[in-house]
């Protein structure tokens, strides 16, 4: 038996985990507790800041909500979301690559027949999305369910402004034919801020950083035999694409949008999505 002191302290802890306890569960926990003393240890932590960190965390917690999730938000302005996205989706040779989910999405969405808009509140420059739904062998994929979500010319999702926006603004869901093709008309997104006015937005203000997203339009693309695909396609030439607030561009997902002169559309772009097998 030990009393904790500052030279065991992490041992301390760790000792008193019970025999019983589930493996992974004492394997996370131990490391957590190993690493958290090690860098109060590294910066020895005073107990100003102590209270400070204890503060935030609670106005992180007190924020949330059924339509706000801030630990979320400090998880992708720490990278963390990324991190685990990458560690859990070590993409294969030619498959696309995942991003951040974020906090918009909304299941539900109504499917549409291909070539339908998606925007609603007659905002923004219509583009042209199509492309394919393909396996690694470069084999089309039917039925595969392409679910998309963007913010609006104005950079808010329908949910952020439930008052001012139509139902389902900038949503849809298209499923792919036999030849695996895609097709659907939305806004050329616009970048726009991370919801900044809470704690997440004060700890990125203190840090020097901006809370801004470059431009995008959300895919979740789900296929029977296929692993769920969550990613974005990001416009090229975008201001943000180097500073993310989040984190989540991939060289790979950024397209090229071409104007175009159309009597349906300002603009399109095209690109294929790649699944990997279950
Ligand atoms: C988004 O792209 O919708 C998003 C992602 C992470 C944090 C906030 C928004
Ligand atoms: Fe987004």
């Amino acid at each position: 038996m030990s009393y904790l002191s500052e030279a065991n302290s992490a041992e301390t802890v760790n000792g008193r985990i019970g025999e019983a306890t589930d493996p992974r569960l004492r394997r996370v926990m131990t490391s957590l507790v190993d690493h958290l003393h090690e860098f109060i240890k590294d910066v020895e932590l005073t107990e100003a800041e102590w209270e400070a960190a204890i503060g935030f965390l609670t106005r992180t917690g007190q924020i949330c909500s059924d339509t706000r999730q801030e630990f979320i938000l400090l998880s992708d302005a720490l990278g963390v979301s990324m991190l685990v996205d990458a560690i859990n989706h070590r993409t294969p040779e030619g498959a696309t690559e995942s991003t951040v989910f974020g906090p918009f999405h909304v299941e539900g969405a109504p499917k549409l027949p291909m070539g339908t808009c998606i925007s609603a509140d007659g905002k923004g420059e219509i583009c042209l999305y199509q492309g394919r739904v393909l396996d690694l062998d470069g084999r089309p994929i039917e039925n595969a369910l392409v679910d998309v979500w963007s913010d609006n010319a104005d950079g808010f999702y329908d949910v952020q402004q439930p008052d001012l926006q139509p139902k389902w603004n900038n949503r849809g869901v298209f499923r792919t034919g036999p030849d695996g093709t895609y097709a659907f008309r939305g806004i050329k997104p616009v970048s726009y801020p991370i919801p900044d006015d809470g704690p997440v937005g004060q700890m990125l203000a203190a840090l020097g950083r901006h809370p801004w997203r470059p431009a995008h339009m959300h895919f979740r693309i789900t296929a029977p035999g296929h692993e769920r695909l969550i990613t974005h396609i990001f416009v090229g030439g975008d201001s943000y694409l180097g500073s993310d607030a989040v984190f989540g561009v991939k060289a790979a997902l950024i397209a090229d949008f071409e104007a175009v002169q159309s009597p349906t559309e300002a603009w399109r772009t095209a690109f294929d999505f790649v699944l990997r097998p279950i």
